[in-house]
This record gives C-alpha cells, structure tokens and sequence, in this order.
C-alpha cells in the first residue's frame, strides 16, 4: 500500500536518523510508526554495511520487529548505557524540545530507555510540532492498577481530567508493564515543569508522558524535506 504523505515525512526523517548509526553503538528503538521506520532502515543498513550494533527496545512490539530485521536485542543487564536512542513524539515542543510522549502506550520504558541514554534523538513529521504542550493531545499517565479510581481522582485535581484508555475490545487498555493508562487533557501548558513535577508526586502513577530534558535534536520530515531542530541553550 502506497505510504500517506505524512507516512512519507515520518519515513525520512526516520531515515535521516538511521544514518547517525555508527558500528559498535548500542541503540534504543522507540515505538511507534515512526520509529518503525527507524527500526527497518537500521535493520537495512546493518544488512547493507554489515554494520554490528545491539539495541534495547522500548515495547514488545518493537522487539518484535527488531528480531524480524535481525537486529540483536540485549537487555540492561549487558549494558550500562545506550549510545543513541531514537522515538518519535506526540508532540514537540519548538525551543526546547519538550515533548508528549505515550500514545503509543509505551511511556514507562520509553522514558527507562531515554534517561539510560547518552544521546536521544526524536523522529516525527511537522504536523507533532507546537509552541506548547498539551494544544494538540492530552498527557497519557500510567498507573498501577491497585486503587486506579483513587489516582485518577488526585488527577482530576491536578485539572487533568483523566479518561482511562480503552482498547479495541473497549476493555482497559493494558501496557507491557500490566498497568492502565489515563489520558490528562490539560491543554496548552505554559508551565509544563510544574505539571510534570506534580505528575511525579502522584501515588499511585508509575510513569508520565511528559519528557522534559531528555531530547536534544529532533529531526523532522514535511512538505519541504527533512530538518534538524535544536534546544536552544540558555
Ligand atoms: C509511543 O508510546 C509514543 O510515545 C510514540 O512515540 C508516539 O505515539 C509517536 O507515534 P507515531 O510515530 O506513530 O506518530
């Protein structure tokens, strides 16, 4: 099937990415349509250039398709540090490059993953990229199942206003770590540090969307090709 055009956006910049790839790194693979992308182009260059690389995937689904393109997978308890980690994003904030992440489900160990990192690189097409986080899509948080009414309360008064995400089967949906996910619409942020420092203080929630400071340089494809964007220092 022929690729949408922001298919094709998330798939250069994917590309884009996969070439900063060296031999002998140890890469983390986001989740997402957009990291699958990096994972097939990583898995064609190590085909291509017999390129050696291990890499630690961030969901079940990724290692899956790591293993189909024969990328070997380790685990953290062969290696300290990653080398490279490349995710895509919900949204990205210009400037700093804050990001939403998790509506692929995938936070928690995307964010294990991001902070184990020595570099991490976001991949996504223009249409992700705001001026602040929250305009476009809600802050998912993972929560421990126990008590899950009882946290999406302490929510509510954070102004998150949860809504516990279903699956296709209209049953909770249920991430890789056995936890549920609740998505906060708390629209645009103009302090999203301070929503993600009481986000960390909630009992009950194991992980959040918001990845402040983990990300650099986010490489974005759209209608007038691929371009890299910075933090800007301060
Ligand atoms: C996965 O949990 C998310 O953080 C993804 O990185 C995000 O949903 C981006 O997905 P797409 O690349 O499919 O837009």
């Amino acid at each position: 099937m022929p690729l949408s055009e922001q298919d094709q956006w998330k798939k250069a910049a994917a590309e884009a990415a996969a070439k900063l790839v060296e031999d002998g790194m140890v890469i983390g693979l986001g989740t997402g349509s957009t990291a699958a992308h990096f994972v097939a182009a990583v898995g064609r260059r190590m085909l291509e250039e017999h390129l050696r690389i291990t890499a630690i995937p961030t969901s079940e689904q990724t290692a899956s398709q790591a293993r189909s393109v024969k990328i070997p997978l380790i685990t953290f308890a062969e290696c300290g540090q990653i080398d490279l980690s490349v995710d895509g994003a919900d949204e990205v904030e210009a400037g700093t490059i804050y990001l939403i992440k998790g509506h692929g489900g995938a936070l928690l160990r995307e964010k294990i993953v991001a902070a184990a990192s020595k570099r991490m690189v976001i991949v996504a097409d223009e249409t992700k990229i705001v001026e602040r986080l929250g305009s476009l899509v809600s802050v998912p948080v993972e929560l421990v199942r126990f008590g899950w009414q009882a946290t999406a309360r302490r929510l509510e008064e954070l102004g998150g206003h949860p809504s516990l995400r279903l699956g296709t089967d209209q049953n909770p949906y249920v991430t890789d770590g056995g936890n549920y996910i609740v998505d906060c619409a708390f629209g645009p942020m103009s302090k999203p540090k301070e929503t993600a420092h009481h986000l960390d203080h909630v009992v009950g929630a194991v992980e959040h969307g918001l990845f402040l400071g983990y990300a650099r340089q986010a490489i974005i494809g759209g209608r007038n090709g691929v371009k890299k964007i910075e933090r800007a220092e301060n």
